[in-house]
């Protein structure tokens, strides 16, 4: 398998909106970088301490369709070390290491398709939701989208001009609903104003007619966003199999959720196989290699990887993004985290090894 690992050429910067910019790439080499509608891209970045290399994940603005060109959109967090540092130092010309496209939260565009997809996004959570978008106006020309997206006012919606052109290019192929915390502006007649909730988005889907139980729903936000999005299509009947979902941020409480939920096969046999948290070797299989080595109760599985220098793949280290998963082949493990995996990737005994702890004596990964 060839490396993951990319250095991508800045090739153009796009101030969205005061605190976003969208960074284009190209390879040195101008060969398209193969990616689908939703993934995201691991930067590198040395804005550590002491040069340390940074790892962040951030999701694909742009679409196949733009090949070679890949965009992410970065949003500014307060006091958020990558974000900060992109926005305040990111030049034209500059190199940047990368991981390949990964993800999991993603859309395939059929040609043949007649579908109704809704796309629910809050802030940065629009990046993916963009990409999705262009996809299916490009490539179904028989589907529709609806976008819901949130933001605190007008100033602070990014690809707001983008959206305006691609509403009159597809006209009624593309809605838009803007919703506004805190508007600048009195309420036009498409403006909602308030938190996006559940009465509101039941209200944006019955003005625009949405087949709720057929259309496809793609959320992606701040937790308490994606949770009301839920609540409401679950009035609306609206299968689970139907909603997919991408978290930037871990939800205060999950690891209090993840806990007493240890994921894993196998019997536990030995005596020191009680449940607890402690130092225990485990077994990683990575592409062709197998590696043993011990996890202290302070560290994740990742962690201890890392410190023995192998290099195995991942982006968030927050249990988000899935690009660290693995099977659980035996053994069972803890994880501090799951929101990166459904519950069918649960039973079928997937781990995050960024927020996994061997929980028994006889823990085999297979990385992905
Ligand atoms: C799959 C995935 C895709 C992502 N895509 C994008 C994207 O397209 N655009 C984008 O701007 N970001 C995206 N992110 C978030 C991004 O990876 C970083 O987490 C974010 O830029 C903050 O990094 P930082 O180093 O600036 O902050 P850090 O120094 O890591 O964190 C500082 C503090 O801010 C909190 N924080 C982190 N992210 C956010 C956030 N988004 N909102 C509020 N608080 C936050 C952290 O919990 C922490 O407390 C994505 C994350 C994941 C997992
Ligand atoms: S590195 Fe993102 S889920 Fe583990």
């Amino acid at each position: 398998m060839s490396s993951p690992y990319l250095t991508l050429n800045v090739v153009e910067l796009i101030q969205e909106t005061a605190d976003a910019v969208t960074i284009h790439f190209e390879r040195p080499d101008r060969q398209p970088i193969a990616s689908q509608p939703g993934q995201f891209l691991t930067l590198i970045l040395p804005c550590g301490p002491g040069g340390k290399k940074e790892r962040r994940a951030y999701s694909l603005s742009s679409t196949p369709g733009e090949a070679p060109r890949l965009a992410v959109t970065v949003k500014r967090v307060a006091g958020g070390l990558v974000s900060n540092y992109l926005l305040d130092t990111v030049r034209v010309g500059q190199q940047i290491d990368v991981m390949a496209p990964l993800g999991n939260f993603t859309l395939t565009p059929q040609s043949g398709a007649t579908r109704s997809v809704v796309l629910v996004g809050a802030g940065s959570g629009i990046t993916p939701l963009m990409s999705m978008l262009k996809a299916v106006l490009r490539e179904e020309p028989r589907s529709q989208v609806l976008l819901v997206y949130s933001n605190r006012n007008e100033d602070s919606v990014i690809f707001a001009r983008q959206l305006q052109q691609l509403e009159q290019q597809y006209a009624g192929r593309l809605q838009v609903e803007h919703v506004f915390s805190q508007p600048l502006r009195p309420a036009t007649e498409h403006k909602h104003t308030g938190r996006l909730n559940r009465t509101t988005l039941l209200r944006i889907l019955e003005q625009r007619q949405v087949p709720a139980a057929q259309a496809e729903y793609y959320l992606c936000g701040p937790e308490g966003m994606m949770l009301e999005a839920q609540a409401a299509l679950e009035l609306l009947g609206v299968p689970a199999s139907r909603i997919r979902r991408e978290s930037f941020v871990a939800a205060a409480d999950s690891a209090e959720t993840a806990a007493g939920q240890p994921n894993g096969h196998g019997d536990v046999s030995a005596a020191e196989d009680d449940g607890t948290i402690r130092t225990r070797t485990v077994t990683v299989q990575y592409e062709g290699a197998e590696y043993q080595f011990a996890v202290e109760p302070n560290q994740t599985i990742l962690e201890a990887a890392l410190d023995q220098d192998i290099d195995l793949p991942y982006s968030c280290q927050a249990g988000l993004c899935t690009a660290c998963r693995g099977k659980c082949l035996s053994g069972k493990v803890h994880l501090d985290e799951r929101e990166g995996l459904s519950d069918a990737e649960m039973k079928q005994g997937y781990v995050l090894i960024c927020v996994g702890h061997p929980l028994t004596h006889d823990v085999v990964i297979e990385v992905d």
